[in-house]
């Protein structure tokens, strides 16, 4: 297999375990139509597939799509669909669920809000963007479409944290460099943030 790029992460970066935790959380029904951003080799879609209508990977790194694909096969599952794009090009109008382990951008965030319908579900394992509401379970994150503000910073920081004391300091404190900056611009841009994601949906 050529060498994955180390920024793409685990092509199985999801446990067996850990995502089962997840859909208990979710309780998908058979309408629902799931979709990872980034799916690797596609086992979050095998194991969600019996729960949904359908389930779509999207993978834009031929070998790991090319793996997804065999995986597929072999799972026997008819209702999975592997897409070979960047996922900042596929729609995400039929999505009601979508899962990913890559650090979303306020593009793709405008994105998710603007094309998927209200009350889609979003699960993410980074917290999300500030001032983007969540609630946390199991390490994970959760929001809905459309997406709502938390309060203030303070607000931010317990969800992150999961700590009814924690402050903004504490988060910045357990972040590294780069997540820490990017956090600050994040606070100080709010106001351009929620605007941006908010006229997508107008
Ligand atoms: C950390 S892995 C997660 C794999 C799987 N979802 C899991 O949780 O086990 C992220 C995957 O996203 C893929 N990826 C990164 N950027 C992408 C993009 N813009 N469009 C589609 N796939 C992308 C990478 O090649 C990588 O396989």
């Amino acid at each position: 297999m050529v060498r994955a790029e180390r920024w793409r992460g685990s092509p199985t970066a999801t446990s067996h375990e850990e995502f089962m935790r997840v859909v208990k959380d979710l309780r998908p029904s058979r309408s629902d139509v799931f979709y990872d951003l980034g799916c690797g080799y596609a086992y979050t879609c095998i194991w969600i597939a019996p729960k949904v209508r359908r389930a779509v990977g999207i993978e834009n790194f031929w070998p790991r799509y090319k793996r997804a694909l065999n995986n597929v096969e072999k799972s026997g599952r008819g209702n999975i669909r592997i897409v070979k794009k960047s996922f900042q090009t596929v729609s995400l109008k039929d999505a009601t669920i979508i899962y990913s382990v890559i650090l979303l951008s306020l593009k793709e965030y405008r994105k998710i809000q603007l094309e998927t319908r209200r009350g889609a579900k979003l699960v993410l394992c980074y917290p999300p963007m500030y001032p983007i509401n969540s609630w946390k379970k199991d390490g994970y994150y959760f929001m809905r479409v459309p997406f709502t503000r938390v309060k203030d910073e303070t607000e931010y920081a317990r969800i992150i944290s999961g700590r009814r004391d924690a402050t903004i300091k504490d988060i910045h404190s357990r972040f590294n460099r780069f997540d820490s900056v990017s956090l600050k611009w994040q606070i100080s841009h709010a106001d351009y943030i929620w605007a941006k994601l908010n006229d997508a949906r107008k």
